[in-house]
């Protein structure tokens, strides 16, 4: 008892210390990097080595930046000073920062109007990036004074997008800037000419946070021809306006389009759930785009198969329709022909739609002699298995199909010579798993087939053998179902090195066959009140989540086992959190071990447990 208390002193005190100083390291670019951040500085510090590269002070309390603040630091290239209360800059703040080439000052109180005098940035002549986003924290008319157009060289601009935006001539001179980003968004409209002080090569458009809804005139984005990227999303301002401002870049190639999360119900403006339309798709379809989210939109129909209305389909490479809640009855094979043409397509994920439950139950109401009364109904749905062979285009490497709350009709999943690596068909509302095909050759790596229950999956045969597959997820499958009668079902993957039956609510051990080459095993929110003997099967295991069990001890072969497989790897990590575990420390030995063991234990595990009569002690991360 005594060596529990005394190693939980001399592991508790020492990260006590508070170093009010800087942190000066040297980064892996040999770099000369202080890190000042949370000490309280009112001012810059003028005793730190001359020969800095990076200097960040955020979380400080600078209030304003005098004349020749830095002039010490004339090798600065990254200054960081997030999160402090400046409001004012001096003229020659940053005199001397010629070599700087990023400066950040998120979130401070710098007015686009009032803040920046003419000259301050004259110094910076090789500065590339600068962020000053979220420093306007109200909606109120201010004209960009920003002396931008002093920076020649500047690339990428981060800054706040304030009500009823007026630019100014200074921005026509940021000839090399490429990325716009908005952050902190207090605009109601967008005009055809609110952006046209803006240079005309920048390729990517962020504009993400726009929380109110923002009225958006056709020819915004005319001022840039050559955007790449637009990215809007969970922006306020509805798929339909969306669509239609891309108008300007028809017919042309682009990189990305993100416009998740941009459509909220809007009484005003008359706008709601999304039915999409050939006309609404016109522009769109015309550009050839490689990555395309339209994810949480309020989708709740595609009309005339519009969504495959696009005319450039071997551009894309990554599309994202998640949590839309259109149906496919209609036009399912229309789109799966259309995914076929798409040559170059990488990733697929269709997942999050909540459109029909599976049995749901009704009400009728039933009068008979004067009486009324209501009766529950189960509907008896008529599911029919619709002949329909998906079969995945080789080239994709990654679909994920899940959380469709719906009716499968599909009987097959075909992979044919594919490049496929991931496949998650998980948490389907179904009583059919289409059966999964493999012909030639497959690179399938990773499968996922959590929340549906294992006896229609693999326990149906529906799973081929599957040589190369590496990481087998099944969580919340009743896995026990099929374990009971075949408890040799995972050699169909034989090669597996990590494998996930977390919850699973199963009790019983030695329940999983052979798997020579496992390393990861996660058995978590299980019923395991001892560790399964099964797991020194494994002799190449590593990783051990038993988290979230009803373990009390961990007896004295196991330990050893554990130790071995330490001595054997080096790295060996166990989750023991939230099991009822050593609350009562009558097992010595086993606490014992917890602290000479070299094993380590997962973050922020809270190992406690009453001593005798002496005192409560907490074992820390070891
Ligand atoms: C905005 O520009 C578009 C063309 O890009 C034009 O059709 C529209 O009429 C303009 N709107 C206003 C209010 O000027
Ligand atoms: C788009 O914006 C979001 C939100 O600001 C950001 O997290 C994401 O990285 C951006 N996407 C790209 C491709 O830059
Ligand atoms: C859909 O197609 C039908 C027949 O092709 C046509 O009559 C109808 O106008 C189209 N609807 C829309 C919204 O494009
Ligand atoms: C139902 O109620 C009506 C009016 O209250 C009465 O005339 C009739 O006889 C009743 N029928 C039966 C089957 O009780
Ligand atoms: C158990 O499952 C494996 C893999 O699917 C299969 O090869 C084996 O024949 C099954 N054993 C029994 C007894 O059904
Ligand atoms: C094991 O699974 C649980 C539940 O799914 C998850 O929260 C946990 O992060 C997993 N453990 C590891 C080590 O990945
Ligand atoms: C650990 O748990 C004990 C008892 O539940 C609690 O008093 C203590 O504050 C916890 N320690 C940490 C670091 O969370």
């Amino acid at each position: 008892m005594y060596i529990i208390i005394t190693i939980w002193i001399i592991l508790v005190y020492p990260y006590t210390t508070v170093h009010a100083q800087c942190n000066i390291t040297l980064n892996t670019l040999e770099d000369k990097e202080a890190d000042c951040k949370h000490q309280g500085f009112t001012s810059v510090p003028t005793n730190l080595p001359p020969d800095l590269k990076i200097l960040d002070l955020s979380y400080n309390r600078l209030t304003r930046l005098g004349d020749n603040s830095f002039h010490r630091y004339k090798y600065l290239e990254q200054l960081i000073l997030d999160n402090n209360i400046m409001n004012f800059l001096d003229a020659k703040a940053f005199t001397g920062l010629s070599l700087l080439r990023r400066l950040s000052m998120v979130k401070n109180q710098l007015n686009v109007f009032t803040s920046y005098p003419p000259g301050v940035f004259e110094s910076l002549q090789n500065l590339s990036a600068l962020d000053v986003s979220r420093n306007m924290k109200t909606p109120e008319y201010n004209p960009y004074r920003i002396p931008v157009g002093e920076l020649c060289n500047l690339c990428e601009l981060s800054i706040d997008l304030v009500l009823n935006a007026t630019f100014g001539q200074q921005f026509r001179k940021l000839h090399n800037l490429r990325k716009l980003r908005f952050d902190y968004c207090h605009v109601d409209i967008l005009y055809n000419e609110t952006f046209s002080d803006m240079p005309v090569n920048i390729n990517e458009f962020h504009m993400t946070t726009c929380k109110h809804f923002v009225v958006i005139e056709v020819g915004v984005l005319v001022p840039f021809p050559h955007l790449k990227v637009l990215n809007l999303t969970n922006s306020n301002i509805h798929l339909t306006q969306a669509l239609r401002i891309v108008q300007p870049f028809q017919n042309k190639s682009m990189d990305a389009i993100l416009f998740r999360g941009i459509t909220h119900g809007n009484i005003k403006h008359d706008l709601d759930a999304v039915v999409l339309t050939q006309d609404m798709m016109k522009y769109i379809s015309t550009i050839c785009i490689t990555t395309l989210d339209f994810s949480d939109n309020q989708i709740i129909s595609v009309k005339n198969n519009s969504i495959v209305s696009f005319k450039h389909p071997q551009c894309f490479e990554h599309i994202m329709v998640s949590s839309n809640s259109f149906s496919l009855e209609t036009w399912a094979v229309n789109l799966f022909l259309f995914v076929f043409r798409m040559t170059n397509i990488k990733m697929f994920d269709f997942s999050y739609f909540p459109l029909r439950f599976k049995n749901p139950v009704f009400l009728d109401i039933v009068t008979k002699n004067n009486h009324t009364t209501i009766e529950r109904l189960e509907y008896k749905g008529r599911l029919e298995i619709q002949d329909i062979t998906v079969t995945v285009p080789n080239q994709m490497q990654f679909v994920r199909i899940a959380h469709v709350m719906g009716r499968n009709g599909f009987r097959e999943i075909k992979v044919i010579n594919s490049s496929l690596r991931q496949l998650e068909v998980s948490y389907f509302e179904t009583d059919v798993f289409p059966i999964i095909t493999l012909e030639g050759f497959n690179s399938l790596e990773l499968l996922d087939l959590s929340g549906i229950s294992s006896d229609i999956t693999i326990g149906a045969g529906k799973i081929p053998l599957l040589i190369h597959l590496k990481t087998l997820i099944m969580k919340e499958t009743k896995l026990y179902l099929v374990l009971q009668t075949n408890s040799s079902i995972l050699s169909l993957c034989p090669n597996i090195k990590n494998l996930d039956i977390s919850y699973h609510y199963i009790w019983k051990k030695n329940l999983i066959g052979q798997l020579p080459h496992l390393t990861t095993l996660n058995l978590s929110y299980n019923l395991f009140d001892d560790v399964p003997d099964v797991v020194k099967k494994f002799d190449n295991l590593t990783d051990l989540d038993l988290s979230h069990n009803q373990l009390t001890t961990i007896r004295k072969n196991i330990q050893n086992w554990i130790d071995t497989q330490h001595t054997k790897f080096r790295t060996v990590k166990l989750y023991l959190s939230n099991n009822p575990l050593i609350r009562s420390c009558d097992t010595t030995t086993f606490l014992r071990w917890i602290l000479t063991t070299k094993v380590k234990f997962n973050e922020n595990v809270n190992y406690s447990c009453w001593v005798s009569s002496i005192k409560k002690s907490t074992i820390p991360e070891i």
